[in-house]
């Protein structure tokens, strides 16, 4: 997580404590075997010195949910429950800036690779101020020698830290070659995402979107960009289908969007310039509109926003 420094009260396995004794044990199943899922939460500052707010909270731990049930967890943990560790973090700290809270949900004790429990659950929550260069100029891709993990191999669609490695290879052999960061394409061939947000490519004015049977993380921010363009101008349709690698170079323009990314364009893919090599219209707009809804200048569909200093209201 980049960005500051972790806040001073943080969560673990029921109980609000400092945030440096939020540790997992060494020997416990979630460390070993990475028998763990995660959540990354972003929430915004409204604008004009508005409430802090978190931006679709509540999908983010219904996933969480389903990635506990793809782990085959004993304790399953209710989204209340993570709901409320979740801003009982945020409200004990006195947060007030923009942030980021990651929520794990791991299997503690120190049973063998096949065990199921005990559940433990951690949160942790740190200022995360935005990165205007990368949303402003955008970023250089490499197409990865790596593939993305196939849905049969690895739970692509859930959030598994299992699933990081292999983003993490991809983005270690791209940054060694001079790249920000890459794109993984499936083992099919077909484009599937980047190692922390997925893919969108603009072409002939559509918007094009790898669908979510492309061993994707099934993506929150994915979901809101693709709701801001069908409702928006910037492009004349939305359609999620398979992308081929060489419709990279045809497109007009890519981005990459996800909870840490936002909406960043790519600029340059392997040593090819994207459209005119710099950061084109729809990606701008969408960032506009993006930035709009998590910042509460445009209206958010019900339960999007949840302010922390009101405590559990929420835009229902
Ligand atoms: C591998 C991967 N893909 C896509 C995303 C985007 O998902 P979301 O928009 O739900 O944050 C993330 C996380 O941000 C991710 O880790």
């Amino acid at each position: 997580m980049a960005g500051g420094a972790p806040y001073f009260v943080g969560y673990l396995d029921g109980a609000f404590i400092p945030v440096e004794d939020v540790r997992l044990p060494l020997l416990a199943p979630g460390v070993t075997y990475a028998a763990s899922v995660f959540e990354g939460i972003r929430a915004y500052r409204g604008a004009d010195g508005g409430d802090l707010a978190l931006f679709r909270m509540r999908e983010h731990l219904e996933r969480l949910v389903t990635s506990c049930k793809v782990l085959c967890l004993d304790e399953i943990p209710d989204v209340a429950d993570l709901e409320a560790a979740t801003l009982g973090v945020l409200e004990r700290s006195g947060a007030q800036e923009d942030c980021y809270i990651r929520i794990q949900v791991y299997v503690g004790g120190d049973g063998e690779m096949t065990a199921r429990g005990p559940t433990g659950v951690a949160v942790i929550a740190r200022p995360r101020p935005q990165l205007a260069a990368r949303l402003q100029d955008g970023l250089r891709c490499q197409v990865s020698s790596w593939r993305r993990i196939s849905d049969n191999a690895s739970p692509a669609r859930v959030k598994a830290a299992a699933n990081y490695l292999n983003g993490r290879l991809a983005g270690l052999q791209a940054k060694a070659d001079g790249y920000d960061t890459a794109l993984l394409l499936t083992e099919a061939g077909e484009v599937a995402e980047a190692p922390g947000a997925c893919v969108l490519i603009v072409r002939d004015g559509v918007l094009i979107a790898p669908p979510v049977t492309a061993d994707i993380l099934e993506s929150l921010t994915r979901d809101t960009v693709l709701a801001c363009a069908r409702q928006g101008r910037a492009v004349s349709e939305v359609i999620e289908r398979p992308v081929d690698r060489t419709e990279l170079h045809a497109a007009s323009e890519v981005m990459l969007v996800g909870t840490g990314m936002e909406v960043t364009p790519v600029v340059g893919i392997d040593r090819f310039e994207v459209g005119d090599g710099r950061p084109g219209p729809v990606s701008r707009a969408l960032q506009d509109d993006y930035f709009a809804l998590v910042r509460g200048t445009s209206a958010a569909p019900r339960g999007w926003l949840t302010p922390i200093a009101s405590q559990r209201e929420t835009t229902e």
